[in-house]
């Protein structure tokens, strides 16, 4: 029997009884849908999918979408390998500041299912903060500024114009494709949107992509921004999730922001993700 029990007050929920061998019915795909809008992040417990089923179980949410700038694997390029080896010490790692992923693309990916491989016993935990908590709970001067306003996005780091130093960037397991002036194009999204099944409103912004809101330069957005994230980042916002091989979690990209501990040097830790995709986010 399939069972949901809550990780947090505000977000996450563990799901257990999910079994997707022989295929994912519709009525328990519909669960898991309805269980996503609820809580932004779900996670399956000892699952253990092969690539195939992990396609499968991404697609109960959208269709999967192939990601630019990140190099997928050899077995399939829809899929990528987040990876960082025992050998890669004292570097960045691949989603190590709280973000949402690719928020610059027109159509940013709705979600991602991360499926862990090989985790450290202690570390490489995730964890995600949910925007709609902390758009709920935003002082009302923010919210004036943030509702019905647009925002710019920029994928500053894949782009020409801005790169991050060496030392900054992920390891060298994650092969990133950089220097497209693509990246560079400034592309526009509500600041505050409504999560389609749910109805619940949500912040849109993103720590690393997001350079100003649409009406102002960057000197006025920068304290307004670097005060939303304050908030929007708090703890009481967000679920902390440890690993163990074999589970699976599934996030709302655009209603939650995650951020990657780096915590585990010396130790490997491979997971392999997926992303789907939906229509564009709106206000
Ligand atoms: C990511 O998708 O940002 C990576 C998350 C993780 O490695 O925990």
């Amino acid at each position: 029997m399939v069972e949901i029990k809550k990780l947090t007050g505000l977000m996450g929920a563990e799901i257990t009884g999910v079994r997707i061998n022989d295929g994912i019915p519709d009525d328990l795909a519909d669960v898991l849908r309805h269980a996503l809008a609820d809580h932004q992040m779900i996670a399956l417990r000892g699952l253990h999918p092969t690539i195939r089923q992990q396609k499968q179980l991404t697609e109960v949410f959208g269709p999967v979408m192939k990601l630019p700038y990140v190099e997928p694997t050899p077995e399939d390029d829809e899929v990528i390998a987040v990876l960082k080896e025992a050998e890669e010490c004292n570097t960045g790692v691949f989603g190590g500041d709280w973000h949402s992923d690719f928020s610059f693309l027109e159509n940013p990916p709705a979600g991602s299912v991360l499926s862990a491989i090989e985790v450290p016993e202690v570390g490489g935990d995730t964890v995600w903060a949910s925007q709609v908590a902390a758009y709920a709970s935003l002082p009302e001067k923010l919210k004036k500024i943030v509702d019905g306003r647009r925002a710019v996005h920029i994928g500053a780091p894949y782009g020409v114009t801005h790169q991050p130093p060496e030392e900054e960037r992920s390891g060298a397991s994650i092969r990133m494709i950089r220097g497209d002036p693509d990246a560079d194009q400034e592309i526009l999204h509500p600041a505050v949107i409504t999560e389609t099944l749910s109805g619940r409103r949500s912040l849109f912004l993103n720590p690393i992509y997001t350079t100003r809101f649409e009406d102002m330069s960057e000197a006025e957005s920068a304290p307004i921004l670097a005060e939303i994230y304050k908030h929007c980042t708090r703890p009481d916002f967000s679920c902390r999730f440890r690993w163990r091989a074999g589970d699976v979690a599934i996030w709302d990209n655009r209603t939650s922001l995650h951020y990657a501990t780096n915590d585990y040097d010396g130790i490997r830790r491979l997971l392999y993700r997926t992303t789907f995709s939906a229509d564009p986010p709106a206000a």
